[in-house]
């Protein structure tokens, strides 16, 4: 889709799912296809980017760890940038656009800016990589939440470490509405799990590599049920 002379240009920050290019939304694809400008992150479905047309501009913005091709200022830029000069600009991110994604600061940048933005939600690997390894979130038997956390956190929350990292010391990040069916989180210092069944999600989800886990694969910070106390 060429732009033409008036016409508004717009920015669509679009999930692309947890990595397989049949993965993406109807509404995602469609989005993709109508675009003059594809922005990529490291994640997104970057084989899609084959059934675009020649003329569609693409940008590679993907960002690795200790490797930042462009920063998040320079990436907004260009949205606004290419949005002001008429210009359908796909945003394509992997998973969902809000999750551990910049996504809401991109939509701030943006309408900030002036310029229309939609958001196209996408499946998030939180929920996709428990699935595809076989993982029920939740389950009549007792699973009845789950939560999902990031190891990264602001450099001024005071649960970070001078990395930026989670503290370990600030003890684990869910409370008694985590998922684990048949344990809960233990007291410090308590020994590996013996629940079959959580042993058992920690080694799928292990091998799954997700992002989010019920319980943190390995941990010691879950027991069974059957030794709460009280
Ligand atoms: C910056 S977050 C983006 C999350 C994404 N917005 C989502 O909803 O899935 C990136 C992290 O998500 C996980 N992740 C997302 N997609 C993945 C994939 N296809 N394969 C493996 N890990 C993935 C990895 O832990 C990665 O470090």
């Amino acid at each position: 889709m060429s732009a033409e002379a008036g016409t508004r240009g717009r920015v669509v920050l679009v999930g692309g799912g947890p990595g397989a290019d049949d993965l993406i939304t109807v509404r995602g694809l469609d989005r993709l296809l109508s675009a003059d400008v594809v922005i990529t992150d490291r994640l997104a479905p970057v084989g899609l980017l084959g059934r675009l047309s020649p003329d569609v501009e693409v940008i590679d913005a993907a960002r690795l760890p200790g490797r930042a091709t462009l920063t998040y200022d320079q990436i907004t830029g260009l949205m606004i940038e290419r949005a002001r000069a008429g210009k359908t600009v796909v945003r394509l991110k992997g998973g969902d656009p809000f999750v551990f994604a910049h996504g809401a600061q991109e939509v701030e940048s943006c309408t900030a800016a002036g310029i229309p933005v939609e958001v196209v939600p996408g499946v998030t690997s939180a929920t996709a990589a428990p699935v595809l390894a076989g993982v029920p979130l939740t389950s009549t038997d007792g699973a009845a939440g789950f939560t999902v956390v990031s190891g990264h956190l602001h450099p001024d929350d005071p649960q970070a470490d001078s990395t930026g990292q989670r503290s370990r010391a600030a003890g684990p990040p869910w409370s008694s509405s985590w998922a684990c069916g048949s344990c809960r989180p233990s007291s410090a210092g308590s020994s590996p799990t013996a629940c079959p069944r959580t042993r058992r999600r920690h080694a799928l989800l292990a091998r799954a590599s997700a992002s989010s886990v019920l319980c943190t694969p390995g941990s010691p910070n879950c027991r069974p049920l059957s030794s709460r106390q009280g």
